[in-house]
């Protein structure tokens, strides 16, 4: 094997990183968004930097990117190339371009048959999907799923045609029994771990599970001048009850994190009474059981809040998935390359929802953190030093050597 050369993956890749960046469908800041064009510009990029490494590009029928060196069974690299709303650079790209600067390590070589993924819906900020492209490349994409509609009213599937797709050819993203040997992820951690420890990279044991449901509560609309405050049914002031309920809930149970990121009040207007509102939920646990417990419990005391003011409230339950763990002989051959590069690997679960969690329904998978200032990210701030990156691709250069399919 060539010498690994840390300083220079991690300027290719602060480069790569940087050619991504502005692909968004706003000046000055990072949104792009799944089927969008800037989605298309993104994948037309990668795949370009994939064949420069030597890899046979195809698209499949959601727009996953798959970059592909060998024949025959295989170890997928991957992550995403969708970002959140005002989002940093490096969640998602990072992980992509590190299977392309492994690849590119080996002349297009590499001990084993590899395929890079580039995947295009995991963070969800289109539609209320999330993980669906390597859903279908896992075999577990849901026929539902083309009916979501986006904010625009948009669907799924519309938009998916729109991308040049035919929905009838979903069913071929998915990989063949026995062909995928393991997936693995590198990923910026997006959480102050790493740095606490002054090490750069991780080895994550789980991916937490996740349940996002909208939260409708109904009240009247009325005159903000006239309908005295004992006779008012303000859905937005029940709603503001609710949100404090689910902060009480994920307060109250280690590990569990509880976020309201959405909240639509109607009709929206200063002097009205708000009598319709539709607030999101994301709750996340290591443990399904106790998370599950959590939801019936937000909507129970939901239920009560909305007795107690003569409000109606409902609940559409849009993304459920449960924990997942990660491969632990995969954990153990990743610490191992890290090993080799005189790092400690440090364990930790993941609190953000990865596409390796859709990935583990079709093979053993794991994945990799790198170190990220001030353990920022979903936010423009985001930043991982070109160094850092450079050492977590030269341990998945030292991972690839070490596996056998
Ligand atoms: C994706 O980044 C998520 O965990 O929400
Ligand atoms: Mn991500
Ligand atoms: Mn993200």
């Amino acid at each position: 094997m060539a010498a690994i050369d840390i300083k220079a993956l991690g300027a290719r890749a602060e480069t790569m990183i940087s050619a991504l960046a502005p692909i968004s469908s706003e000046p000055g800041r990072l949104i792009r968004l799944f089927l969008s064009p800037e989605h298309r510009r993104a994948a037309d990029m990668t795949a370009q930097w994939m064949r420069d490494a030597g890899m046979q590009v195809s698209e499949d029928a959601l727009g996953t990117l798959r970059g592909r060196v060998g024949e025959g069974r295989r170890l997928l690299i991957g992550s995403h190339l969708d970002s959140v709303i005002d989002a940093g650079n490096y969640d998602g790209p990072l992980g992509v371009i590190a299977g392309i600067l492994a690849v590119e390590h080996f002349k297009g070589r590499p001990p084993v048959p590899i395929d890079v993924l580039a995947f295009g819906d995991e963070e969800g900020s289109r539609f209320p999907s999330t993980l669906s492209t390597s859903a279908a490349v896992a075999g577990v994409f849901e026929e539902e799923t083309l009916g979501l509609s986006d904010r625009n009213g948009v669907t799924y599937g519309d938009a998916l045609r729109k991308y040049g797709k035919n929905p009838a050819d979903i069913p071929k993203a998915a990989y063949r029994r026995g062909e995928a040997a393991a997936y693995v992820e590198l990923h910026i951690e997006q959480g102050p771990r790493l740095e606490a420890a002054n090490e750069p990279l991780g080895i994550v044991t789980g991916i937490v599970g996740q349940s996002r449901w909208r939260v409708i509560v109904t009240g009247m609309a009325g005159h903000a001048g006239t309908v005295p405050m004992d006779l008012r049914r303000d859905a937005l002031a029940g709603s503001a009850e609710m949100v404090l309920a689910a902060e009480r809930i994920g307060r109250a149970h280690e590990g569990m994190v509880a976020t309201v990121g959405i909240v639509d009040a109607r009709p929206g207007a200063g002097n009205i009474i708000p009598g319709r509102v539709m607030f999101t939920v994301d709750l996340r646990c290591m443990d399904d059981a106790t998370r599950k417990a959590a939801v019936a419990e937000f909507e129970d005391k939901a239920r009560d809040i909305a007795k107690a003011r003569k409000l109606e409230v409902t609940f559409e339950h849009f993304h459920d998935v449960s924990a997942t763990v990660c491969d632990a002989g995969l954990q153990d051959t990743l610490a191992a390359a890290i090993g080799d590069l005189g790092h400690r690997a440090i364990r930790m679960p993941s609190g953000a929802g990865h596409d390796g969690q859709m990935m583990a329904k079709l093979c053993p998978a794991a994945m990799m953190f790198v170190r990220c200032r001030d353990g920022i990210s979903h936010n423009p701030a985001e930043y991982a030093s070109p160094d850092d990156m450079g050492t977590a691709i030269a341990a998945l250069i030292r991972f690839i050597g070490r596996f056998r399919t």
